[in-house]
């Protein structure tokens, strides 16, 4: 018999890693959202509470709610004959770039998929949960919602038709995340980007995108913070995070092997060797850039994680 509640951590992401636009994508160990869902007998997703950061600029409309949309589109494809109640604990900032509506959405997913009889499989769920990224972006991108589900780190590897791989990244690949107090949606941040890639920096990004999975792979994390820079997506968006540059350099200057926009912004993210590095004056080199200019900063020194669990 299936359970009647379950409730589900899923956590924040780092999408893109600099040279991967749309395709990488890293789970984290924290920040990360609660995701609560109970059976009930009519065919509905009732979304029943939001609480936590920024709660009260998220709607509670399921059509419009990424945890409601991909709690639907699971419920859908299983032809389920039962609904649910979601509560959602926002653990993460919505217009963060570390994944808040992914890890909703995956948390969603997830959630209404324990509840099932024969549950979907990760990539099924993990499509779905995209389904909500499409509809809240405009734009279909599973980057985000690959790891929050799955773990670790991922590769879309097709968006058509749909197929992701996942493997397990070094052990000692310290992430810290920088989040500058103000806000930079997906949806403005995609409507900035080129429509055309050069032929050259094609060849870059391929070039770069390659070795750091090969970094991944090897566990050089010198090799994946030198192969993580990306010379198409992030000079577009670089405006929306005017401190972005200076941040990335104080980041490697302070010992990161590497720094990058996360997502679409406006956090900042630096990746470094845990065996050599405690992050600390990582942390503290790019929140002083922000602070120096009068913006506060949320900062979390940790590392990669595992997706959706059950509490
Ligand atoms: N890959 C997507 C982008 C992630 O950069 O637009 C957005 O969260």
């Amino acid at each position: 018999m299936a359970a009647d509640k379950a409730v589900v951590i899923s956590p924040a992401t780092l999408s893109n890693l600099g040279s991967g636009f749309d395709v990488f994508g890293l789970a984290l160990r924290e920040p990360f959202d609660v995701i609560e869902a109970r059976r009930i007998p009519e065919r509905e997703v009732i979304i029943e509470r939001i609480d936590g950061r920024n709660a009260s600029t998220i709607t509670t409309d399921p059509m419009h709610n990424s945890a409601g949309i991909a709690a639907r589109a699971v419920l859908d494809r299983s032809k389920a004959d039962f609904g649910v109640t979601l509560t959602i604990k926002k653990g993460i900032r919505p217009c963060s770039g570390i994944g808040s509506s992914g890890a909703s959405a995956a948390g969603g997913a997830c959630a209404a998929n324990a509840l099932l009889e024969v549950p979907l499989s990760p990539e099924e769920a993990v499509y779905c949960a995209a389904r909500a990224e499409g509809h809240l972006s405009g734009s279909y991108h599973a980057d985000n919602v690959g790891p929050a589900v799955m773990g670790g780190f991922t590769i879309i590897k097709s968006y058509e038709p749909f197929e992701i791989l996942r493997m397990e990244p070094p052990k000692d690949l310290g992430v810290v995340v920088t989040m500058p107090d103000f806000l930079v949606s997906t949806g403005e941040a995609r409507k900035v980007l080129p429509k055309q890639v050069d032929l050259k920096n094609m060849v870059y990004e391929v070039g770069n995108a390659s070795a750091l999975v090969l970094g991944m792979c090897r566990g050089d994390i010198d090799l994946i913070g030198r192969s993580m820079r990306d010379v198409v997506i992030e000079p577009a968006r670089a405006p929306l995070n005017p401190r972005l540059r200076e941040a990335e350099a104080a980041a490697t200057k302070a010992g990161a092997a590497g720094a990058f926009l996360g997502g679409s912004g406006p956090c900042v993210i630096a990746v470094y060797d845990m065996a050599k590095n405690d992050g600390k004056g990582i942390a503290e080199a790019v929140r002083d850039i922000y602070v120096n200019d009068g913006i506060k900063c949320d900062t979390w020194v940790t590392t990669w994680g595992q997706g959706c669990r059950r509490e």
